[in-house]
């Protein structure tokens, strides 16, 4: 029998987000600069290679599988992966497949995601306006990521719509945006803006838009009750009494939540980063290819950066400065 992860600071660690591709179909502004350069497809892991990586974590005791990007399904012939992370389904050892998603491939995918055993999905979606969506994306079309939305929902896939809090941006959306999710039955959470990643022009202090003030806005309008229950990531629920609605906060800027933290990240060339916040990263590609020693190899090297996971993020906007900012982009660890 393995041994579960756990880290330093006695946390458990269950949960694999994969970014199976740095590469997005979008550029949303705050993730993404206009011109990026993305890596050469012979530095990504192969698809025989992330099943095998992923099938060492599950065999080490993950029990929730999230893909991820860039846009996940814009890597080539990714249902294959997903078809075979299945039997980790079929056989109890994995709980959930899931993925982040910007949706516009939805329409083509939503059926095989379904049979392949996935059940949930989340969807970025920042607002309901055609021309904010596509001054938001740079490249993104709302009509294409509706139809998606709606391929999913046909599928029986349940639908959680993420939106980044943006000042001055999507703020007027509050309550549209929450009303359009609930009379469609989907969840939805809001996300603050971190500042990853250099994005030329875009300043992160002009982008920011904290929860807590989202949260009172809300409260002037609806009677909210915080709720207990979990959905395995960072998200703190609370239930708008009038409506029933369940709305979501990942609130990384003035609330930290990594004393609960559950997760590592996997990027598309076998980094393992311990932390979405911090640079600390081990390179498991190598161990993955290196077969002279057998499995165990790879196994010794997740456990060996499992000990390194560090306590937390300091991601920090208070003093009109942007502290703890990552080079990194949200693209290269998959959010
Ligand atoms: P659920 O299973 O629906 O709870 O998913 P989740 O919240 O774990 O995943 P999702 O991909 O919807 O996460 C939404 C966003 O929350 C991510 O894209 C990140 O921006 C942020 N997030 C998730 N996990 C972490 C984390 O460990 N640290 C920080 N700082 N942000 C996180
Ligand atoms: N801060 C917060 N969320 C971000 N995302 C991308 N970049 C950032 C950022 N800088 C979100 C996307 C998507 C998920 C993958 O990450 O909107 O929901
Ligand atoms: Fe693509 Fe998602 Fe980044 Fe937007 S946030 S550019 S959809 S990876």
């Amino acid at each position: 029998m393995n041994t579960p992860l756990i880290d330093p600071f006695h946390r458990a660690v269950n949960y694999l987000r994969v970014s199976v591709t740095d590469r997005c179909d979008f550029r949303c502004v705050y993730c993404m600069s206009e011109n990026m350069t993305f890596l050469p497809k012979k530095e990504l892991l192969t698809l025989e290679e992330l099943d095998r990586m992923c099938s060492t974590f599950v065999r080490l005791g993950v029990e929730k599988l999230r893909i991820t990007g860039g846009e996940p399904l814009v890597r080539r012939e990714i249902m294959t992966f997903f078809r075979s992370m299945k039997r980790h389904l079929d056989n109890g050892h994995l709980k959930e497949l899931t993925l982040t998603t910007n949706g516009s491939q939805l329409e083509r995918f939503a059926g095989e995601l379904f049979d392949c055993g996935v059940r949930r999905v989340n969807i970025s979606l920042d607002t309901i306006d055609e021309e904010k969506f596509a001054k938001i994306t740079r490249w993104g079309r709302i009509s294409q990521v509706l139809r998606g939305i709606d391929a999913a929902q046909e599928a029986g896939l349940r639908v959680k719509i993420n939106a980044v809090a943006l000042k001055g941006f999507n703020e007027d959306e509050l309550f549209s945006l929450a009303e359009w999710c609930s009379s469609r039955d989907m969840d939805m959470t809001w996300i603050e803006v971190m500042p990853m990643g250099d994005l030329g022009n875009e300043d992160r202090l002009d982008q920011y838009w904290s929860l807590s003030d989202l949260r009172t806005r809300l409260a002037s309008r609806y009677t909210l009750a915080d709720l207990d229950e979990r959905s395995g990531g960072p998200a703190r629920y609370v239930r708008i009494e009038e409506t029933g609605q369940k709305i979501g906060f990942i609130t990384p800027m003035t609330h930290n939540f990594c004393e609960s933290c559950n997760r590592v990240r996997l990027t598309c060339t076998g980094q393992l980063f311990m932390c979405l916040g911090q640079e600390d990263m081990v390179d498991l590609r190598a161990p993955l290819r290196d077969n002279r020693k057998g499995q165990g190899q790879l196994e010794a090297a997740i456990r060996a950066a499992i000990k390194l996971k560090p306590k937390g993020h300091d991601f920090d906007y208070s003093r009109q400065a942007v502290d703890g900012q990552m080079s990194r982009h949200m693209s290269h660890t998959g959010g």
